[in-house]
């Protein structure tokens, strides 16, 4: 539709940017952290690890202040599990907790509201070493971890996010770095990792709702329309599938308590699907969520499967198309520009994704993930002109906007993110920040901050709610 007028973004609206711990903190051995898988995995040949990344956790007061001057609403974070339990459960880390009331009260001395994820990708490695999400216990040491950031931050953060990504850490583990390669092809085991995953949540939602009557709770998947490759019914067929498996049966079972019947039927033809307790569905029917957060960069084609020869999912990422023999076969789109790290950018499906999701579950959305990873240059001057990144998220915000006038009921957007981090898999030359980090992959130089030119254009938009872009 087309409009002659368009809604304006709410009022309140949450215009925000994200980062997570251990991408952003550094430290990664201070003040009695832990590891995490992260700190114990391989890092890709010729990128950096994430001992330092931007030394967040060193210059946290520097960084909110700059959050602050670019007038943010929100901030998106994440609290390093390892950071409140060393071991995962156990003996409590006062210092983790000191530091993340330290900069919860920080952001909130300007006015910034924290959104909290719980957990990025980071799993204590001692849990790992028990067995990780294949291990049910888990499911009550993620509890217990929960409990313990109620009770302590449960005063001040109003919006709590789960598990960031759980979609793409059973999907596409191995790039991110969360699943070593030999448990590659044990599908059936990821599967019931996953199932232990929606049970920890339903079971932390619960909780939150119990401890923390004011605030709210979701889910944050990376959620992305599928289309067709073609009109042909075969390919229609395909893109269905292939949505069923990467969206609909993580948030079906957030919202609904139930398993997506497709996705269950994928399961059941492969032989991957988990072992389900007695009183497994009557937890994930309990735990609901408030609203839907959810990660965006871009959507999806797929066609009928044709055969194996035309599968590569070698090169496969959070937003590479994959190929499931049977099922459906990930194709690029034609209509679409890809990024220089080859992710198609797709601002239309944007607000087509935000559509779906909230046609499907009637329930507030926040974006919580939305950028451009790019190869910004620092010029003389200290000048870094990101124009493509700005260029990206105008279009995304416009579609935004539009969705809104469509009926969306969207309450923030958190684009990718708030200052430079280190990728998951491609370091920090894959920059997304609205600040950048004087650091180069080895070289940690100075580390300081910069102002983007995106910086002054993303201060601009929210001062005028979305209206100057
Ligand atoms: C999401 C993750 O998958 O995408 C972030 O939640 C990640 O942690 C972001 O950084 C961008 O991906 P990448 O691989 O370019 O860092």
């Amino acid at each position: 539709m087309n409009y002659k007028n368009l809604k304006p973004f709410p009022k309140d609206f949450l215009w925000g940017a994200s980062t997570s711990a251990y991408q952003v903190e550094g430290a990664w051995n201070e003040d009695g952290k832990g590891p995490s898988v992260i700190d114990m995995g391989r890092y890709p040949e010729g990128t950096s690890d994430f001992k330092v990344a931007s030394d967040h956790y060193h210059r946290y007061k520097e960084d909110v202040a700059l959050f602050a001057e670019m007038g943010l609403k929100a901030y998106r974070f994440s609290i390093a599990w390892t950071r409140i339990y060393p071991n995962g459960v156990g003996e409590l880390n006062q210092k983790g907790i000191e530091f993340y009331n330290n900069l919860i009260n920080e952001l909130l001395s300007y006015n910034i509201e924290p959104i909290v994820t719980m957990y990025h990708f980071d799993l204590p490695y001692a849990i790992q070493q028990k067995g990780g999400w294949t291990n049910k216990e888990t499911i009550d040491a993620f509890e217990n971890y929960a409990k313990t950031l109620f009770e302590h931050f449960g005063d001040r953060v109003k919006y709590w996010l789960t598990i960031n990504e759980q979609n793409m850490m059973i999907l596409h583990g191995e790039a991110i770095g969360v699943v070593s390669s030999d448990i590659k092809n044990a599908q059936k085991e990821l599967y019931q990792q996953n199932h232990h995953m929606l049970l920890a949540q339903a079971k932390a939602m619960k909780l939150c709702h119990k401890m923390c009557p004011d605030a709210m709770i979701g889910p944050a998947p990376n959620i992305a329309s599928v289309y067709p490759a073609s009109c042909n019914p075969e390919d229609v067929l395909a893109a269905s599938n292939l949505s069923s498996i990467r969206n609909w049966l993580y948030l079906d079972a957030a919202v609904f308590g139930r398993y997506n019947s497709v996705a269950w039927s994928y399961m059941e033809e492969k032989g991957y699907t988990p072992i389900v307790y007695e009183n497994d569905m009557d937890i994930l029917k309990a735990g609901k969520p408030d609203f839907i957060a959810f990660n965006y960069y871009s959507t999806l084609t797929a066609a009928k499967y044709k055969d194996e020869s035309q599968s590569d999912n070698s090169a496969s990422d959070q937003q590479m198309e994959m190929s499931e023999p049977g099922v459906y076969q990930g194709v690029p789109n034609p209509y679409l520009q890809k990024t220089e790290f080859g992710w198609e950018m797709d601002p239309v499906g944007f607000r087509n994704t935000l559509r779906e999701i909230y046609e499907r579950y009637n329930l507030p959305l926040l974006v919580t993930e939305n950028g451009l990873g790019a190869y910004d240059k620092l010029e003389e001057g200290e000048v870094i002109n990101d124009d493509y990144r700005i260029d990206f998220l105008r279009k995304h915000i416009e579609q935004a906007r539009l969705a809104i006038t469509d009926g969306v009921n969207l309450i923030g957007y958190c684009p990718w993110s708030a200052i430079d981090l280190v990728s998951t898999h491609q370091g920090i030359s894959k920059r997304y920040g609205f600040i950048y980090v004087n650091r180069d992959e080895f070289d940690l130089k100075d580390l300081r901050r910069i102002r983007k030119k995106s910086f002054y254009w993303y201060k601009d938009v929210i001062k005028s709610n979305g209206e100057k872009l």
